[in-house]
């Protein structure tokens, strides 16, 4: 999709520079002992830190590790190896008490709202839940709860409904105010504006994007369009088959990409005018990339070997480092 309205990415330099989060060479298999050592990784090496009040943008194409890295995050899926530091904290293997006390701080909007949201429980119970949870009275976690559902643009008489009285667009703003509502330090949103319709898309990226900057939240954003993630992210981290293959600055990434996949998605992206769609189609075209239902996984080298046009013996040979070129990191031997 596009965006019409300006780009609210904010300057990467006025951000501080300690992380608030590092995820260091992560690994994830899926599966129990034999059958996942012998599995491929759905997230292979991935690293990349959040500062306070920065917004990443994870993008990269259905099964390539997105939702995997998210789910890890969150202490929602066991990692196999490399680390996760939240705030000085290694948290990768932190048990369940531990996370449950960090469930106010890291916090997560998924794309279907209705597995978040307890269709058979009124909208304020779902979010006065978190709070309870934590020792606020009844009657301070239900004003606490209207003012929320009131910031996100819905009125207060919304906590006696029950979800199913709502629009898309409505209930996914409850999923914010609900992630929201215990001040969290970190939100996941996995495909969080993706079900919706353009327009009510842009309504809901502006509400993320006001309240990360009344709050100084920091956001891990995912989704497979590349455009919908520059409208929030001061920085981009592109995967494939849950490998970085090109990370930096979001204008850097989206406007000047340096990987053949990178290029691939970003001619893939939709624009709503009929003629630029068109110079895409030729630009997509030009770039000679096959499609991933020609190819198969196979281990060792470049992991987009079989889909780029440029591919040597050595990539099939040899798996490229990430090295800076220009602003960004970027993993192919001949960037
Ligand atoms: N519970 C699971 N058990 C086994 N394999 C899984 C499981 N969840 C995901 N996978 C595999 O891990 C890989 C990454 O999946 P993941 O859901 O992280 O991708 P994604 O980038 O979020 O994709 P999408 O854009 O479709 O949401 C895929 O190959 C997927 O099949
Ligand atoms: S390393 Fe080789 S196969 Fe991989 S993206 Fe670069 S040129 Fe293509
Ligand atoms: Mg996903």
């Amino acid at each position: 999709m596009s965006i019409e309205t300006p780009v609210r990415q904010e300057s990467p330099s006025a951000l501080p520079t300690k992380p608030m989060l590092e995820v260091r060479d992560l690994v994830v298999r899926y599966g129990r002992g034999r059958k996942a050592a012998a599995a491929p990784a759905a997230v292979d090496g991935v690293s990349f830190t959040i500062r306070p009040g920065e917004t990443v943008g994870l993008v990269g194409e259905s099964g390539s590790g997105k939702s995997t890295i998210g789910k890890a995050i969150l202490g929602l899926q066991n990692v196999s190896g490399g680390s996760i530091t939240y705030r000085g904290e290694d948290i990768t293997h932190a048990g369940a008490g531990r996370r449950r006390a960090l469930g106010g701080e890291l916090r997560a909007v998924f794309q279907d709202p209705n597995s978040s949201l307890n269709p058979r429980t009124t909208v304020g119970a779902s979010l006065m839940d978190p709070l309870r949870l934590r020792g606020v009275s009844a009657a301070e976690a239900r004003a606490r709860a209207e003012d929320m559902l009131e910031r996100v643009g819905l009125p207060r008489e919304a906590v006696d409904r029950y979800p199913s009285q709502f629009s898309g667009g409505q209930r996914q703003r409850i999923s914010v105010a609900r992630a929201l509502i215990c001040d969290p330090q970190l939100v996941v949103c996995d495909e969080a504006v993706s079900a919706l319709d353009l327009s009510t898309q842009a309504q809901v990226l502006n509400l993320l994007a006001d309240l990360r900057d009344e709050r100084g939240l920091s956001y891990l954003f995912i989704a497979h369009d590349i455009a919908v993630v520059q409208f929030l992210a001061q920085r981009v981290v592109v995967l494939y088959r849950g490998q970085v293959m090109e990370s930096g600055p979001a204008a850097a990434v989206t406007e000047n990409p340096k990987h053949p996949f990178t290029r691939a998605l970003v001619a893939a992206s939709p624009v709503p005018r009929p003629a630029e769609q068109a110079q895409r189609r030729e630009a997509r075209e030009s770039l000679g990339v096959r499609t991933a239902a020609a190819t198969t996984a196979s281990p060792g080298g470049c992991p987009f070997r079989q889909r780029c046009p440029l591919a040597t013996d050595l990539c099939r040979d040899e798996r490229p480092a990430l090295r800076l070129v220009g602003e960004s990191d970027v993993a192919c031997h001949y960037s």
